[in-house]
């Protein structure tokens, strides 16, 4: 058994759902069970952190079966050895064990329940757990993690020490029944296994795909944003998953369990925006035959998500402005003056900087709104070990949409993923993979089903090089991407003639982002 450190993408861990969501035990022991299935999927089905989710899993259920503590633990596809990540020690957030060790690893191996009283008489047990934590396991009950009896072993729940007599018949088929349900809402996740057992780690987020450097950064931007109240701004270009990651910062929050309300600012008639946003009363203008709340009356008490906010009419801006500051609003046509307790998320794919330059973006909103400022990487920047992990994921996930068999991808199908350079980035990804997914019923995903990626590429390729003043710069092979990203802002700045406000236009980035990069690395 070893401690894990893990790669950074999956050392993000947040608590507030734990601490959000836990609640005082049901009086009705079957009440606290059923709604601890109920919690379970609807939680899966959101952008949640994996580590939040499966604890507050472990308090719920040792809570329901009266047990002193539960742990989940998942059997990783890669590596074959068993992990779990919760419910073990604050301080001990991950621990491994090989498989096949202790009941833990027998019960995930033979598929089967395992029910001891008293583990000091049994065989299989293995006391390096107990060690490392300083617990004393007594009594145990272990199931595994699988659809039906057919499908593959995900993991195991375990359940450790009855608090009064020992664990009984009821108890193991309510843990059956979980493990079960458990194993069909993975299908629905990112921790998903593929067609073989176990589970591959894909991210700390459940639904949101990627452990890249890059990547993980934004994790941790995202997990620390989602503790506060702060106002965040995503920015990055189209298709980098703005919008997953303003979810994510909604459901990892404390206001988790309220609204969550997009307003998409591209399709906003600026004489309409008032109205939309800050709803109107009863007669306020012809048509208005009963009052109607607005977004921001929606989003009280949860997160109003404004999307794509580069495109925000000028006169709405305004508006939107003196909400930000006051936090009060009045419905059009009305007189009361009301207050809404939000959290604002905005995402936009242009540069506000230049829209703020250009007089199209006013730069008090743009301060406004830029509290903590979050940018989505390229997926080029992502390197071409994410584009196959995304790509394995899509087709998984697609295959089993269109009930195609396990995909697979052939030498020259993985050659032109990595070629590629994803000026849609993941979006543009996701297309072409449902469609190679539709388009192969043998589930074997060749290059000739993509687009004709010459076009695409040459397109952005012409497009980036079009530059005659552009010189050339030279990176040798094996530089880190951080370090490679900065020699190349430093070349363009020479380029640029020292001149960082021209380089930061040339790199379409934030003029201090160039200092930052040309100082912090
Ligand atoms: N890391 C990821 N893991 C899994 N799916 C992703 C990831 N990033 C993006 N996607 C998927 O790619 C698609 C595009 O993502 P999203 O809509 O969040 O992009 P965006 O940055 O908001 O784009 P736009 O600026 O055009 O609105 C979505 O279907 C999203 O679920
Ligand atoms: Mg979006």
């Amino acid at each position: 058994m070893e401690e894990e450190d893990g790669c950074s993408g999956d050392r993000v861990s947040a608590i507030v759902i734990k601490d959000a969501y836990r609640q005082a035990p049901d009086s009705t022991p079957t009440m606290s069970r059923l709604s601890l299935l109920v919690d379970l999927a609807s939680l899966l089905a959101r952008e949640v952190d994996f580590d939040a989710l499966l604890a507050t899993a472990c308090d719920r259920l040792a809570q329901a079966i009266h047990a002193d503590r539960a742990s989940i633990w998942l059997v990783d596809a890669e590596r074959g050895d068993l992990f779990t990540r919760v419910a073990v020690l604050p301080e001990l957030p991950s621990l491994r064990m090989p498989s096949g060790r202790g009941i833990v690893g027998f019960a995930a191996e033979q598929g089967v329940t395992v029910r001891i009283d008293d583990v000091r008489n049994d065989p299989r047990f293995d006391s390096s757990v107990d060690k490392v934590t300083g617990y004393t396991t007594r009594s145990t009950l272990v199931c595994p993690i699988r659809e039906d009896e057919q499908s593959p072993v995900r993991g195991v729940i375990q359940v450790l020490n009855k608090q009064e007599g020992a664990f009984d018949d009821e108890d193991e088929r309510y843990l059956h029944a979980l493990a079960a349900q458990l194993a069909r809402a993975l299908r629905m996740t990112t921790l998903r296994g593929g067609f073989g057992p176990g589970v591959i780690l894909r991210g700390p987020f459940n639904k949101i795909v990627g452990r890249s450097p890059a990547l993980s950064r934004v994790y941790e931007r995202i997990t620390l944003a989602a503790q506060t109240d702060a106002t965040v701004l995503l920015t990055g270009e189209t298709g980098t998953g703005k919008s997953l990651f303003a979810r994510a910062i909604h459901v990892n929050s404390a206001r988790q369990n309220r609204p969550f309300i997009t307003v998409d600012c591209t399709t906003l008639p600026a004489q309409l925006v008032e109205s939309e946003l800050f709803g109107h009363e009863r007669g306020a203008f012809t048509g208005a035959d009963r009052r109607v709340p607005g977004k921001v009356e929606l989003a009280d008490g949860g997160t109003l998500f404004l999307d794509e906010l580069g495109e925000l009419p000028l006169d709405a801006q305004a508006k939107l402005l003196r909400f930000l500051q006051e936090r009060t609003f009045e419905r059009v046509g009305g007189r009361t003056t009301l207050r809404a307790d939000l959290r604002i998320v905005c995402a936009t794919n242009k540069n506000l900087e230049q829209e703020v330059a250009r007089g199209a973006f006013r730069a008090d909103l743009y301060y406004r709104v830029r509290v903590v400022e979050i940018r989505t990487p390229r997926l080029a920047d992502r390197g071409s070990d994410e584009v196959l992990g995304l790509a394995r994921h899509f087709a998984e996930q697609y295959a089993s949409r269109y009930r195609r068999p396990e995909p697979t991808f052939t030498s020259d199908a993985l050659a032109q993923l990595r070629a590629h350079d994803w000026p849609g980035n993941v979006r543009e990804l996701e297309h072409w993979i449902e469609s190679a997914v539709a388009l192969a019923p043998d589930g074997v995903i060749r290059g000739e089903l993509f687009p004709q990626t010459e076009v695409s590429t040459n397109a952005s390729t012409s497009k980036r090089s079009a530059n005659p003043n552009q010189s050339a710069v030279e990176l040798p092979l094996g530089l880190s991407l951080e370090e490679a990203s900065r020699r190349y802002v430093e070349a363009t700045v020479q380029a640029c003639d020292g001149n960082k406000t021209e380089a930061a236009k040339r790199l379409e980035v934030g003029r201090n982002s160039i200092g930052r990069w040309l100082k912090d690395q």
